[in-house]
């Protein structure tokens, strides 16, 4: 069982990353392996609306000089993902858009991807505008026929200066809260999965 988390803030290591360690740490704990990828310093351009994936229908994007279609690798390879972003003029960062534009396109041309994979959203705020950015976020995880789990709360942390988010008790909870539930959907699913693989080959 694997996660894995974007985090789409071009400050890197900063609160988006911190809270997106709470949820990582509490799956980790659960037995689920996990890796953080970081966007900042990563230059990737938007959707360029060309279609491609959709005739070629190879699990890829035709714009091949940045990492996306590793991305789309490392999410079709994972149980669970992770979208995480400080909240920008009320929304998610441009970095964050290029990355569900261009997977999420992908995927759909490619039936569906992502379908059935456990998906949650995290964001960063300073005071306003984190329900728009985690609302973006979870239009992702359904138009891709994603599951996606709850918390304690809306999975958002309260800070501005690197580390602030730390100081947010009910955010951190939040985001333990969330890692929890997150590994719990994952292992029912797994289970499921396993039950039918096992009914289908007792079939054959
Ligand atoms: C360009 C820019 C726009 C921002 N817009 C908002 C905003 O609309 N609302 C808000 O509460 N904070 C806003 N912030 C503050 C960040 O969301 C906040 O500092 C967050 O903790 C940064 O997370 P990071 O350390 O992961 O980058 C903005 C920051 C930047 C640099």
């Amino acid at each position: 069982m694997k996660v894995v988390a974007f985090n789409g803030s071009p400050r890197k290591d900063g609160n988006t990353a911190i809270l997106i360690r709470h949820v990582l740490k509490v799956l980790e704990e659960e037995g689920i392996e996990t890796e953080l990828v970081q966007l900042a310093g990563e230059s990737i351009h938007g959707c360029n609306a060309c279609r491609t994936c959709f005739k070629a229908k190879n699990a890829r994007c035709i714009i091949e000089n940045d990492k996306i279609n590793e991305y789309v690798q490392k999410m079709k390879e994972s149980d669970g993902i992770i979208l995480g972003s400080p909240t920008y003029f009320s929304m998610m960062t441009p970095e964050m858009k290029a990355l569900i534009d261009r997977t999420g396109y992908v995927a759909r041309a490619n039936r569906h991807l992502f379908k059935r994979k456990v998906g949650a959203a995290v964001v960063a705020v300073r005071r306003a505008g984190g329900i728009p950015t985690f609302d973006g976020i979870n239009h992702f995880f359904l138009i891709n026929q994603m599951v996606v789990p709850g918390s304690s709360y809306w999975n958002i942390g309260i800070g501005r200066k690197k580390g602030d988010v730390e100081s947010d008790e009910e955010g951190i909870r939040t985001m333990e809260d969330l890692g929890k539930n997150m590994a719990w959907l994952i292992k029912k699913l797994k289970a499921r999965s396993k039950r039918n693989t096992e009914k289908k080959s007792r079939k054959l």
